[in-house]
């Protein structure tokens, strides 16, 4: 059954939003993207923080985030860059299709908003790759549009304040708490309080400034909101990599534009089936027909997770074929390429 709790009454609700104001006000992390509390921060500077952020932790982002902003200090020194530059920063990172985003945008800023951001959510939203939750940061953190960012620490963090069992409401209710003048350390607070306090599986009541007013802490089973969905198994996808060894050199494939990974730099493959592939195939690229058997490799991305076996051979010719380089094993790192293929050659 559903729970569902009546709003704060008024009184209440401007306490918790002048105590989260506060508290972030002396205790919010310091982070590299991050404005004191109180002021505005850079639309520029706020978008390619919350892009690397999502699907990836603060503690990873972090020397992704100054790297990329050392060499590309503005939105017009980034739509200037190539896509190569830019991927080559972001390696690593996971969710290139974000890369690619931010590239493609940077230039739609420059060329079509004369170089600045739209400043509400709903028309940062009409952008690439901005999707509702990213516009309402931009919006909060650097124009002060009171709006709510919900992602999974804010959702969490006002599921429990109210002892919400399921999605339904949970914007309302963070609405009605919202601080219409410093919406942007509004969600960041809660964000901060989320990641710290009040976690999935593990809470620190005690610590949380807002301890007195959570119905969830009352209810003396805080770890019961929101109730936890039914277990995703998640699928797998298989697959057959294909190490082509030329002179000190290996053979990889650009992938398509379009599709995972699109558009970086990978090891030939067949494609990737809900069924395993157990027997190497007669043919592989190239019209390849003799194959030795290297390893398995496993690798999760959000939807499903990839089983890979990986055959290698030694070709002496190196003939150029359309879609594929030679590249020397010294240049390997150059190229933007994904930590599955990374694994898959045992360099990653
Ligand atoms: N996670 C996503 N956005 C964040 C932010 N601005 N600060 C801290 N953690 C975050």
């Amino acid at each position: 059954m559903h729970r569902t709790s009546s709003l704060q009454a008024p009184h209440t609700v401007r306490t918790i939003t002048q105590v989260l104001l506060d508290w972030y006000a002396h205790k919010a992390r310091q982070l590299p993207w991050r404005a004191l509390p109180r002021t505005l921060q850079d639309p520029y500077i706020v978008w390619i923080s919350e892009s690397m952020l999502q699907q990836t932790t603060v503690s990873k982002v972090i020397p992704y985030f100054t790297r990329f902003f050392i060499v590309f200090p503005t939105l017009s020194q980034l739509a200037e860059a190539s896509l190569d530059e830019v991927l080559t920063l972001w390696q690593g990172l996971g969710y290139y299709a974000r890369a690619r985003h931010l590239h493609h945008t940077a230039r739609l800023i420059q060329e079509e908003h004369k170089g600045c951001f739209p400043r509400t959510a709903q028309s940062l939203q009409k952008l690439p790759g901005i999707g509702p939750y990213t516009a309402a940061a931009i919006a909060s953190m650097a124009f002060g549009e009171p709006v709510v960012a919900l992602d999974a620490n804010v959702s969490r963090v006002v599921a429990r304040l109210f002892a919400l069992s399921d999605q339904a409401f949970l914007l309302s209710h963070a609405q009605s708490l919202l601080s219409i003048e410093y919406p942007g350390d509004f969600n960041q607070a809660l964000m901060d309080i989320g990641a710290q306090y009040c976690q999935m599986r593990q809470v620190a009541c005690v610590c949380c400034p807002l301890q007195a007013f959570c119905q969830a802490r009352q209810s003396n089973a805080p770890l019961s909101y929101p109730s936890h969905r039914k277990g995703t198994e998640r699928r797998m996808r298989y697959a057959i990599f294909f190490c082509i060894l030329g002179k000190d050199t290996l053979l990889l494939e650009r992938r398509p534009e379009k599709g995972l990974l699109g558009g970086l730099y990978g090891l030939p493959t067949t494609p990737w089936t809900q069924t395993p592939q157990d027997s190497a195939p007669t043919i592989g690229p190239l019209g390849i027909t003799q194959w030795q058997f290297s390893h398995i490799v496993t690798h999760t991305f959000t939807h499903f997770r990839l089983q890979a076996r990986v055959l290698y051979t030694y070709v002496s010719e190196q003939n150029p074929y359309a879609g594929f380089s030679w590249i020397p094993h010294t240049h390997l790192e150059k190229y933007a390429l994904p930590t599955v293929f990374k694994k898959a050659l045992r360099c990653g």
